[in-house]
């Protein structure tokens, strides 16, 4: 564990509040274990939220709920603010502080609770001896260096899908999880789902036969950015911009440049195609048995861009196709998704609905004699998929959604995505984790990016 260092906010850190607790001065923020539901204060995994957005905030809901871990700190550059996915959404630091405060007041004898502190700067939350873990819901560019940083300072992690921003970047994750021994669960949930695993395993057993292609969706842009001449605007006084830019390039200031829409710019994210193929294509992974290998081959079939110098720059249509030694093709398109991933056989197809509430074979036959015609229609991903981090967090065994599984899953929306950009077709070595063929040293070159100032890792 790191050094302890003074709280900023002022809240004590474990050490200094047993030793306070032990000599019996009334502790400020001093609440019954009873706030925090049946487990034993011991047992409770402390966490520090970082990122309050769109899925944050979600994020922070269901670990509020949960009766295994108590949020101890809330972290995000944005003070608080709307301009997240829907105008009503009023997100950020502040706004989770008080979603903290009101949740476990309700459950506090005097009906009040101040105990959660909120920070700029998540190396801040990362010096604090009493935080176990941190749960990273910032925008994909910024997901390398929290978690390298995070496994450094001896903290465990739940790092939301896509992994990172970069092949690079995430072999060097996951390198830095295994070196300091820490769990870090990817945010793919579908993977707890039980509805998704028995599809899966329903495939790998062989009922539909040799698999031959998997037909995965991304969905289209859902928000319009500004076009080229696009004029920057004054950072508001709520965002610490540059610590939002972190790694990424020095970059003028657009509202449509940060919340939610970071998303369509690929200084920050991968668009469409990592966005919704952490979830589609991690369960075509799955499926074929291929968590720790790739494809041999990417294929750009077409690609959609918006005119040069929008504000978004990632591919608004993609169809890509990514081939296996085995000869099975995987293809991921733009669409208005109704299926998420369905698995072609010899024998029959396994149709994964959008929501991955459920699935469909054909013939509905093979679901029957499997056994699963019951198979509810469970959809807890999210909430199942914290619990199962919080349960490794204590038992130090293997999470559902391990870095290398969360990595290698990212990594083909990362091919995909530099195919679409450089168009036509590349060789891929899954072992080296190299491009291959003529064309190699151009796509190779696109594996890492350059990261701004102190922010390399
Ligand atoms: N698992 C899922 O189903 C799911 C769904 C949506 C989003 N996500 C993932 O969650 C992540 C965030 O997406 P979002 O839609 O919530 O974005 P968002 O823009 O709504 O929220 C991101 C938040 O991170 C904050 N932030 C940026 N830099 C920060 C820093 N250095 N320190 C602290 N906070 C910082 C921003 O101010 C913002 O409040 C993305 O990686 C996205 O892919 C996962």
């Amino acid at each position: 564990m790191n050094q302890q260092t003074p709280s900023p906010n002022g809240t004590p850190h474990r050490r200094t509040f047993l030793k306070t607790a032990a000599t019996a001065v009334a502790a400020p923020y001093f609440v019954p274990a009873s706030v925090f539901g049946a487990t034993a204060p011991s047992n409770r995994v402390n966490l520090g939220m970082v990122g309050l957005g769109n899925q944050g905030m979600l994020n922070l809901k269901l670990f509020l709920e949960n009766k295994d871990c108590t949020v101890l700190a809330v972290c995000d550059v944005n003070r608080g603010s709307y301009g997240y996915k829907e105008p009503k959404d009023f997100y950020g630091r502040d706004p989770a502080r008080e979603m903290v405060e009101k949740a476990y007041a309700k459950k506090a004898p005097g009906g009040s609770y101040k105990g959660c502190d909120a920070y700029t700067d998540f190396r801040e939350v990362l010096s604090r001896d009493d935080i176990d873990a941190v749960v990273l819901t910032t925008p994909d560019h910024w997901h390398g260096v929290m978690t390298i940083k995070a496994a450094e300072a001896g903290k465990d992690i739940y790092c939301e899908k896509p992994l990172g921003l970069t092949i690079a970047e995430q072999i060097a994750m996951a390198e830095s999880v295994r070196k300091h021994n820490r769990i870090l669960q990817t945010g793919s949930h579908e993977r707890s789902n039980p509805v998704i695993r028995s599809a899966c395993e329903l495939v790998r057993s062989g009922a539909i036969g040799k698999v031959h292609r998997v037909v995965t969706n991304v969905g289209r842009h859902n928000k319009v950015g500004p076009g080229p001449g696009w004029e920057p605007m004054p950072v508001p006084d709520t965002l610490d911009y540059d610590l939002w830019l972190g790694p990424a390039p020095e970059a003028p200031y657009h509202k449509d440049r940060c919340l939610y829409n970071f998303r369509f710019n690929y200084d920050y994210a991968g668009g469409q195609v990592a966005n919704f193929g952490a979830h589609s294509l991690d369960i075509a992974q799955w499926g074929l048995g291929t968590d720790d290998t790739g494809p041999v081959q990417v294929e750009s079939v077409y690609a959609d861009f918006l005119p040069e110098g929008s504000l978004f720059n990632a591919a608004t249509y993609t169809h890509f196709r990514l081939k296996y030694a085995s000869g099975v093709v995987v293809e991921s398109m733009t669409a208005e998704p109704s299926v998420r991933c369905l698995f072609e056989g010899e024998d029959g197809v396994i149709r994964i609905d959008n929501q991955a509430r459920n699935f469909v074979t054909i013939p509905g036959s093979i679901k029957v004699e499997a056994g699963l015609t019951d198979v509810p229609e469970q959809y807890r991903s999210n909430a199942d998929h914290h619990q199962n981090f919080l349960d490794c967090v204590r038992s130090r065994k293997e999470p559902n959604a391990p870095v290398e599984i969360g990595h290698r899953s990212a990594t083909l929306c990362h091919l995909g995505n530099i195919a679409s950009r450089l168009g036509g077709k590349f060789g891929w070595d899954p072992t080296a984790q190299r491009f291959t063929g003529s064309r190699a040293e151009t796509a190779n070159e696109m594996l890492a990016v350059k990261q701004r100032g102190v922010w390399t890792v």
